[in-house]
């Protein structure tokens, strides 16, 4: 497996248009693959594992989609504007195209899954459509590609998780990584459009999750996140692989299976559902050091009425003792969210209510969309997308005063405090200083300090922060907090 050092990105649920890179061994078949991601976590990680299977075919990978031989976007149809960014994206491509006919173009991932052949009929530059679980036919569908035809493979699966293929970690900084614990979901929340581009759920078996984190350990990274649409319904049944017996294994038991590799490996994981969130998890988290104190909730919605339109299968009430169950068995867990506003039908009465919501929990960070009706999802089969934008906009521009002020609220509350920090690099904006996140997520920035590189543990004191960052500086006395 081959790393390059730059900047990985977290914590952004619909990332843009990142290019990946990875340099190769100099023996290849000099092509060059050139992929491009938008959207979650779990489609980054996707473009790892494609670049790892044509990695295999020999193609190197390039960050200039102008030297490329073959082009790949990675989409995602969580929403109108993440479709329209791949729109544009593509019609530069299809000028680089002109200029070299020769140039493969191919759209893979949920907007591939969305628009099957009608990509192939609206967009006349792109050659190849893949869906995310057909990526083992890559090499195929190339070389039908190659002899002249268009190819397209959307196929989804009950079983694919790409378990055995190794992922070629792009841009990463050879510290933090994403292991994909489970692929699809089988919740089916009105607004949403992942259930059709992903397929159903299905859980990734764990002696794989576990050799994956133990190599990622054993080649220096410190910290792993364990992706899914909804982690806390990981249910994984079969061979033990040392006893011949028969084991099933749920969320908590991977999380502690992940933590017991090393204590110097910090586990993370994204994102979990409100429904199915236990004790047991929040247990675990508990006991663990390792596993970091900050679980990302969506909530959506602070009225029940809402949440029921949405299809969330839980109440106001429901959310609120799950709150309070984490405030209990980890009284210093951060908590983030997404909420989305202007829903069908939503009410002033039910965005007051989620604005309370957010004063109740105090998130400390949250994702925050206005909704865009999908087509084909149960919301857009049922109910008209009745509110204005303009209510919309101005629904949404309240909740993230909110935010940004809890946020605010929530880091000053780090000020004065000694914490422990991984080191995960340089900072973006000098290189005088490091950055790394504290247990809770939350981003600290100081001066780069002898002695320390990135991938150390180091004990900060924070004397102040930004309304998104913490600053301190490096010292010997032990942290007040892990
Ligand atoms: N599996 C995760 C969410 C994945 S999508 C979960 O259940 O929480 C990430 C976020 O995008 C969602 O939580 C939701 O807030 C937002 N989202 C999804 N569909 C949307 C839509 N049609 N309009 C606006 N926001 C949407
Ligand atoms: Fe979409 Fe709901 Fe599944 Fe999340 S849990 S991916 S919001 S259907
Ligand atoms: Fe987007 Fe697909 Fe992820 S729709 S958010 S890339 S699962």
């Amino acid at each position: 497996m081959i790393d390059l050092q730059l900047n990985n990105k977290t914590h952004d649920e619909e990332r843009q248009g990142e290019a990946l890179i990875v340099d190769g061994p100099k023996i290849r078949n000099g092509r060059k693959l050139y992929i491009e991601s938008y959207g979650c976590q779990m489609n980054f990680a996707d473009s790892e594992i494609v670049a790892s299977i044509l990695f295999d075919q020999g193609f190197e990978t390039t960050g200039d989609y102008k030297e490329a031989d073959v082009v790949f976007i990675n989409t995602c149809s969580i929403r109108e504007n993440a479709e329209q960014r791949v729109r544009n994206r593509l019609s530069q491509f299809g000028a680089e195209k002109r200029r070299n006919p020769k140039l493969i173009v191919g759209v893979l991932g949920c907007m591939a899954e969305r628009l099957k052949s009608k990509f192939l009929e609206e967009e006349k530059l792109v050659d190849v459509v893949v869906g995310p679980d057909a990526y083992r036919e890559l090499p195929q569908l190339l070389t039908e590609v190659e002899s002249g035809h268009k190819a397209i493979n959307v196929l989804l699966s009950r079983e694919e998780t790409y378990a055995d293929i190794s992922p070629v970690r792009l841009n990463g900084n050879g510290i933090t990584a994403f292991i994909s614990i489970m692929r699809g979901c089988d919740n089916m929340c009105s607004f949403c459009v992942v259930p059709f581009t992903r397929g159903r759920e299905r859980s990734r078996d764990p002696h794989s999750i576990l050799a994956e984190a133990k190599d990622l350990f054993d080649r220096g990274y410190k910290e792993v996140t364990l992706l899914g649409q909804n982690v806390d319904s990981y249910k994984w049944k079969g061979k033990d692989a040392q006893e011949d017996a028969d084991i099933e294994v749920n969320f908590a038991q991977l999380l502690e299976k992940v933590a017991l590799i090393s204590n110097e490996l910090r586990i993370r994981f994204s994102t979990s559902h409100p429904k199915d969130i236990t004790d047991e998890v929040l247990y675990t988290i508990a006991k663990h050091n390792n596993i970091c104190n900050y679980i990302h909730l969506p909530v959506q919605s602070g009225s029940s009425r809402i949440l029921d339109l949405m299809n969330r299968t839980y109440t106001r009430e429901w959310y609120i003792n799950r709150i309070d169950a984490i405030r209990s068995i980890i009284p210093d867990c951060a908590i983030s969210s997404d909420i989305i506003a202007g829903f069908c039908t939503e009410t002033e009465e039910d965005h007051q209510e989620t604005l309370s919501m957010m004063d109740y929990v105090g998130y400390d960070f949250a994702f925050t969309f206005s909704y865009s009706e999908r087509p084909g999802t149960l919301a857009a089969r049922k109910f008209a997308d009745d509110i204005p934008e303009e209510l919309k906009k101005r629904r949404l521009a309240e909740i993230l005063l909110k935010q940004q002020q809890t946020s605010l609220y929530r880091l000053q509350k780090f000020v004065g405090k000694t914490m422990r920090i991984l080191v995960e690099g340089t900072s973006k904006k000098s290189d005088k200083d490091f950055c790394g996140r504290n247990d809770q997520n939350a981003m600290v920035v100081f001066p780069a300090t002898e002695g320390v590189l990135a991938g150390q543990y180091v004990n900060v004191y924070v004397d102040r922060c930004t309304s998104a960052t913490l600053l301190g500086s490096v010292v010997a006395q032990e942290p007040e907090m892990v």
